[in-house]
């Protein structure tokens, strides 16, 4: 009997396919995808060194060659049941060997549709469905001749084939938008090793971000999961994630989005596979950014997800790829929600330097902290600027059996990133002296010169017990400035 899946790049949340593959009773194989040299294949290569070390059983890895026949033929012997992309590096090849092999899958012929940004607009004009004007444009005339037409200064010039938001750039006219097409020109290669001569230059939408995952069968899309994108965009036009929140609830907007999505997978001829779309909602409605045809990304824990929908993406989407009848009854099944669950992304805004990393004896005193990681003092003496979703600080799960406590802890960590990020890693002490210096005592001097991180977990602990003992830092030292006392408390927002 068949019992081989193959996965292509199980990295990302594709990773909890490994477990989810083995626990109904099949074999998982993993396909590493070929690349050329360059910033993709390393940041793969440091990411496969990561999530293989979690791997608790032996388990088959093939490389993709880059001679697509001699790949076809290494898979064939293993006689696999399916093969799935992973994340979006495996969305390609995944598609192509399953094509070919007679699996479920959408037909290779549809792959442009499938990674293009360009030919997904297209496809939607095509439906009779909302897209967003775009061009590939060569050439700096091509880019102004674009801003011409569309009578628009406000644009986004990314990569038609495009990931974690690597080269894209949200500018406001000319001057702006030729000096990001030049540095995207001079950059070479995309994030793929592919020599893209043209680049995409859209309208640029204002408005909320969600993320809408489906399943297909047949060419039916089912709803897995709809989530909410918080962002933000440095000066440097850099888009940066600062958290996703799960959606409990539909509201008028948000039911015309999960409709619109269903209606964008179809147009886009998704007919058997998972889709993480990507839409924003402004005052016209719903509007498509790209559809990611696999499995929604971020390295979600499978834990975290059942916590938050009583099941994970991966086991769902497998139940439906080896079953479409699974697939029938899901899809009648009411969108429901068991907890609210978040994602709470960390950035930086330039190269800072660190030797003490508050953030991470309060995400330990935090009751909705699930897992993840940050960036510390403990492993680097700089915390990077954020450019990109691959350079950020940290990324962690949150979720709680009361929903509104995980509400409250999410937006108290993203004012404290926005107000106090000293709170959360820094180079200095954490209070400031007394303006009259002959008021500092030995005691609050003492308090000044003490590692933050430590002081953080201490003052932590005694706001725990109570405040009982000694107060960790002197009144008078808490009471010297508005500084020290805001630090108090935002530290007892944590208790
Ligand atoms: N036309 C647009 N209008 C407004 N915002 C946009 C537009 N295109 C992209 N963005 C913003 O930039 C983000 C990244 O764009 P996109 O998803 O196309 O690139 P990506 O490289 O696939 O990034 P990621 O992997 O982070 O999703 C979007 O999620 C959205 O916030
Ligand atoms: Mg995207």
């Amino acid at each position: 009997m068949k019992n081989k899946i193959i996965i292509a790049e199980a990295m990302s949340s594709a990773f909890n396919y490994l477990d989810d593959i083995r626990k109904k009773g099949y074999e998982p194989v993993i396909l590493e995808t070929y690349f050329p040299d360059g910033y993709a294949k390393s940041l793969l290569e440091e990411e496969r060194r990561e999530k293989y070390s979690r791997i608790q059983y032996p388990v088959t890895i093939i490389k993709e060659d880059p001679d697509y026949a001699v790949t076809l033929e290494k898979i064939k012997e293993l006689d696999p049941l399916l093969v799935m992309p992973g994340c979006e590096d495996g969305v390609v090849i995944g598609t192509h060997l399953a094509d070919d092999l007679g699996m479920p899958c959408t037909p290779f012929s549809n792959i442009d549709k499938m990674t293009k940004k360009s030919a997904m607009h297209q496809a939607l004009k095509e439906a009779g469905l909302r897209y967003i004007r775009g061009e590939e444009v060569a050439t700096e005339e091509e880019c102004l001749s674009f801003l011409e037409r569309t009578g628009t200064e406000d644009v986004v010039l990314k990569h038609a084939h495009g990931c974690f938001s690597v080269g894209l750039h949200l500018v406001h006219g000319k001057e702006e938008l030729l000096e990001a097409f030049r540095t995207e020109t001079a950059a070479g290669n995309n994030m793929f090793g592919e020599d893209e001569t043209r680049l995409l230059l859209q309208e640029r939408i204002f408005g909320d971000e969600y993320v809408v995952n489906t399943i297909s069968r047949n060419g039916v899309p089912a709803l897995l999961s709809v989530f909410r994108y918080y962002k933000t965009w440095l000066p440097s036009g850099a888009c940066i994630y600062r958290g996703q929140e799960s959606v409990s609830e539909f509201d008028e907007r948000e039911k015309e989005l999960v409709e619109y999505a269903l209606q964008t997978v179809r147009a886009v001829g998704i007919v058997d596979g998972p889709v993480h779309g990507e839409y924003m909602i402004d005052g016209n409605g719903p509007v498509l950014i790209e559809v990611n045809c696999r499995v929604m990304g971020g390295s979600m824990p499978a834990g975290f997800l059942d916590k938050v929908y009583g099941y994970h993406d991966t086991e769902v989407i497998l139940d439906c790829m080896l079953d479409p009848a699974f697939h029938g009854e899901f899809l009648k099944r009411p969108y429901h929600t068991l907890r609210r669950g978040y994602t709470k992304d960390f950035y930086s805004d330039r190269d800072r330097p660190i030797n003490a990393s508050g953030i991470v004896p309060i995400l330990l005193s935090m009751k909705s902290f699930y897992s993840g990681w940050v960036s510390s003092a403990a492993r680097s003496s700089i915390l990077q600027e954020t450019k990109d979703l691959k350079t950020e600080t940290g990324c962690i799960y949150m979720v709680h059996d009361d929903s509104e406590v995980t509400k409250k802890e999410f937006w108290d960590l993203m004012e404290i990133e926005e107000k106090h990020p000293e709170l959360l890693h820094s180079n200095g002490p954490l209070f400031q002296p007394p303006e009259d210096a002959a008021k500092l005592t030995p005691e609050m001097a003492e308090v000044l010169e003490r590692d933050p991180e430590t002081l953080i977990l201490d003052i932590i602990l005694w706001l725990r017990n109570g405040k009982q003992g000694t107060p960790v830092v002197p009144e008078d030292l808490v009471s010297a400035n508005d500084h020290n006392r805001e630090i108090m408390e935002w530290l007892e927002k944590f208790i």
